[in-house]
């Protein structure tokens, strides 16, 4: 009776579980279960002899909760601590197989993974051995563990968080150019804008029905009215722009643009209209093509690696942002190659996967300082 009103209970709220990411904190226990017959009792001791037949390795304690909570269709942040162990690395091995479940744990070779190893004869437990310690933590390993839960619970927080303030979308873009005509004419070339309004001094670019979503602003005219010294300084500054990394400042633009294939289909078209893109990088989560304008200026172009909501749920959404967001420099052609043989989008999107066999990949932040380094 009590199972039948539990059973209706967690079904009238199975739609909350799956919506929500529940956090779940405690302790790991590897559950060990041998397995035989018990057909004979030892004829030096009272003591049942249990013949082997298999054995099997389940989480236990705050893992056995984790793996319910995904039987319901929710995802779970497991927090945990483990000590570097055997049983450590069967938990985590029992832990990467359930897809729903991210993973966090502060180690510590210090810590005895508690390892429960029962005996079973047929249905009957016939012993239950038990490996564990009081375990005191360090300061260091406690705060680590509460960063950790903090992190997770700020990043749920995030995921649902809407501003009181927030804008209805990001709409445009404006530059201050000296080379207003090659200005307007990158961008009108890259996303086929349509002046909605061009003076000499400004021009209003749109691409789809609004009515702007590029400016441009003619800083040449004003130029030509400072007197010389003011000219020089604007000149040197212009010069150390150009010629010298900037530290500060604007990084880039960016748009999405998805599927795959309509990704590459921009790349084509784009290329045809004599523009090809000066960075290509699979960032992990998202693969980016990046033009430059006249002016230096970084336009992204980018993909998702999820395909539905649902994926998107199970990656980013869930499980956070990658540990290495920045991801690998790659060649666009061969992965157009890639994508023409029939390659998977999981292959296609695995970091790494257009250099050649025998190299490595360019990543994280040297991927971003050698832009055009492909590989080393
Ligand atoms: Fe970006």
């Amino acid at each position: 009776m009590l199972n039948k009103k539990l059973k209706l209970l967690i079904k009238s709220r199975s739609k909350k579980i799956k919506k929500n990411n529940i956090l779940c904190i405690g302790d790991l226990i590897l559950d060990n279960y041998q397995l035989g017959r018990v057909n004979r009792i030892s004829p030096e001791a009272p003591v049942p002899i249990l013949s082997y037949q298999n054995e099997r390795k389940e989480i236990g304690g705050a893992g056995n909760v984790a793996k319910n909570i995904v039987s319901l269709g929710g995802i779970v942040t497991l927090v945990s601590i483990l000590g570097i162990d055997n049983a450590s690395k069967s938990i985590e091995n029992l832990i990467k197989a359930e897809k729903s479940i991210k993973f966090k744990a502060v180690k510590n070779k210090r810590y005895i993974t508690p390892l429960k190893s029962r005996f079973i004869d047929g249905a009957k437990q016939l012993l239950r051995v038990d490996k564990e310690k009081e375990n005191n933590f360090s300061r260091n390993d406690q705060i680590k563990f509460l960063n950790i839960c903090e992190k997770e619970i700020n990043f749920d927080l995030y995921k649902k968080y809407k501003s009181e303030y927030a804008p209805d979308s990001f709409h445009h873009v404006a530059f201050k150019t000296q080379n207003y005509d090659a200005m307007v004419e990158f961008y009108e070339k890259l996303f086929g804008c349509k002046p909605m309004y061009k003076s000499n001094d400004i021009a209003f670019l749109a691409f789809d029905e609004e009515h702007h979503r590029i400016a441009i602003a003619n800083t040449e005219p004003g130029i030509k009215k400072l007197g010389i010294i003011s000219k020089i300084i604007l000149a040197f500054r212009n010069w150390l722009n150009k010629n010298i990394p900037t530290t500060i400042g604007l990084d880039h633009i960016s748009y999405s643009l998805n599927p795959i294939d309509k990704w590459f289909d921009f790349y084509h078209k784009a290329k045809d209209r004599g523009l090809e893109p000066y960075w290509t990088i699979n960032h992990g989560w998202i693969t980016g093509m990046y033009y430059k304008d006249p002016d230096g200026n970084l336009v992204e172009l980018f993909f998702e690696h999820w395909t539905n909501d649902e994926e998107y749920k199970n990656e980013i959404s869930a499980r956070g942002f990658p540990e290495e967001p920045v991801g690998t420099n790659m060649d666009i052609d061969i992965l157009y190659q890639m994508y023409k043989n029939g390659e998977s989008l999981k292959n296609l999107t695995k970091k790494g996967n257009t250099v050649p066999e025998g190299k490595k990949p360019v990543a994280g932040i040297q991927a971003a300082i050698n832009m055009r380094k492909k590989f080393k």
